[in-house]
């Protein structure tokens, strides 16, 4: 009846006011409503958080400004060649717009991203990159965590409530991204594509399978302990930029409830439709934390 579709209309709001933002998507709000009673009901205790790093932890743009991935943080660094930073560019000119293009299907860019990191860390196995340099990129790199990041790293630790950091980035640039911002809590585990160094201190290599945007699932396939680890805590808080994130979760054991948040930050208009029908809340060109914290808030 309508009355009641009205309260609990009140009630979705009361429970999370900052849902009326501008920035904020729901295809169904109700469904949204029905999946957080249904986390704050089993509590805390029986949630894991899954996030993507880069656009999703970090920004996207700062006044205007693109941000850089953690591959471009490398590539924008003394660590490597003009000559190298010009490839690598020109493969990010080439092969982003495919990424993000949601008239091509996965199967057709899966090849494609593959050859994407394939080239890009070849070339930067090629420069001879030494481990201390990765702290120095990173330091003077234009890398930021979306705003409210420190509410959210600290309220999770808090209530030692798992992170896993799901990243088709490059592992040890990330480890170093969140400790220069002290926010590497003990809670916070990392999936990603680890550098490989020799005895000197010099990459040769990029360890294990390689993680890209498009094959998520697999990589959650491959970390089995990790999710078995966790097998208490069937509900999780999905967050992600790519329609890639949302197989993080597919390693989770017996899931039972999982909210998806997911930032639109590119190509608006194109993507919105296929953005709703796959995450619960969409959050468009918002490049703060506030709606995560403000789930988290009520959940914990
Ligand atoms: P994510 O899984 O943490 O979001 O990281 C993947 C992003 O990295 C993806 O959006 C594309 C980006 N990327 C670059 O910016 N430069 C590169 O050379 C490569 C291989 C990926
Ligand atoms: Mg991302």
């Amino acid at each position: 009846t309508l009355p009641e579709k009205a309260a609990t209309h009140n009630l979705f709001l009361k429970m999370i006011p900052e849902l009326s933002n501008e920035s904020v998507l729901m295809k169904d709000p109700q469904r949204v409503q029905d999946i957080l009673k249904s986390l704050l009901d089993a509590g805390p205790n029986t949630l894991q958080v899954i996030s993507d790093f880069d656009m999703t932890l970090t920004r996207f743009q700062y006044n205007g400004k693109r941000c850089p991935t953690c591959h471009n943080i490398l590539d924008n660094s003394k660590a490597i060649s003009e000559e190298c930073r010009q490839k690598l560019n020109d493969l990010l000119q080439t092969y982003y717009p495919i990424e993000i293009n949601t008239s091509l299907s996965v199967e057709e860019k899966l090849p494609l991203m593959v050859e994407w990191w394939t080239k890009a860390h070849d070339l930067l196995v090629e420069q001879n990159i030494k481990k201390e340099e990765l702290a120095v990129a990173v330091r003077e790199s234009d890398a930021m965590l979306r705003e409210g990041y420190e509410l959210f790293f600290d309220r999770l630790n808090q209530h030692a409530i798992p992170l896993l950091i799901f990243s088709a980035g490059i592992g040890d640039i990330l480890e170093e991204v969140i400790r220069q911002a002290n926010v590497f809590h003990p809670n916070v585990k990392v999936i990603s594509n680890y550098m490989d160094f020799d005895e000197f201190g010099i990459l040769r290599a990029f360890k294990g399978e390689l993680i890209h945007v498009y094959n998520k699932r697999e990589g959650a396939l491959l970390n089995t302990g990790h999710f078995e680890e966790l097998r208490s805590r069937p509900n999780v808080l999905l967050m992600g930029d790519s329609l890639g994130d949302l197989n993080m979760a597919d390693g989770v054991q017996d899931m039972k409830h999982i909210l998806k948040i997911g930032f639109l930050n590119d190509k608006i208009e194109e993507s919105k439709q296929s953005y709703l029908d796959s995450y619960d809340i969409v959050l468009v060109k918002d490049e703060s934390l506030e709606i995560p914290n403000a789930v988290l808030q009520l959940l914990t």
